[in-house]
């Protein structure tokens, strides 16, 4: 396994969309095992996309299980996931891995039901709802070129600067 290097905000390949994933081999289980190593050695990270770190492709990992008080399916490895329903709004503060200097108050929705194969090609259903939910919307955006910046309703109220990395989780 290796720590990949992850991009930053301006890379233009970050705007770029992901091609979804076809061969279920080595070579996908490799970098899931290289995304999860990234993940997990950035501080505050729940998740990561592999258009992060320059691999066009449909692969996310959300793990959001450190968070306390909040329902969660522990780490998941989701493979060409696409929401199939949605319900709520809420506002909520995110951290990006990819912008490393600002966190943002973004609407995202509060339930979803998503579909996603796993590393095997076998496909799963998943009923999710809050941070979990935003966790895998914040995910599922970096595969289409979307950061969290282009989704602020006003940079001038919902764009923060950093003081400490550590104080919002990344994903
Ligand atoms: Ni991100």
């Amino acid at each position: 396994m290796a720590r990949l290097t992850l991009l930053t905000y301006p890379d233009p390949r970050l705007k770029q969309v992901a091609e979804p994933v076809s061969q279920f081999d080595a070579q996908l289980q490799l970098l899931v095992a290289d995304l999860e190593e990234t993940m997990r050695a950035s501080p505050g990270g729940v998740g990561i996309a592999a258009t992060q770190v320059g691999h066009l492709q449909r692969v996310v990992i959300v793990d959001v299980s450190s968070k306390p008080k909040i329902s969660h399916h522990g780490r998941l490895i989701l493979i060409n996931p696409e929401i199939l329903d949605w319900e709520g709004f809420e506002i909520g503060r995110e951290g990006c891995m990819s912008v490393p200097d600002y966190t943002g108050n973004v609407v995202r929705a509060t339930h979803l039901q998503l579909v996603a194969q796993d590393e095997q090609g076998k496909e799963h259903k998943y009923t999710m709802e809050g941070y979990e939910a935003r966790a895998v919307q914040h995910e599922l955006d970096h595969l289409d070129g979307i950061l969290f910046i282009d989704r602020l309703v006003s940079r001038r109220r919902d764009l923060f600067q950093r003081k400490s990395y550590k104080k919002t989780n990344s994903s």
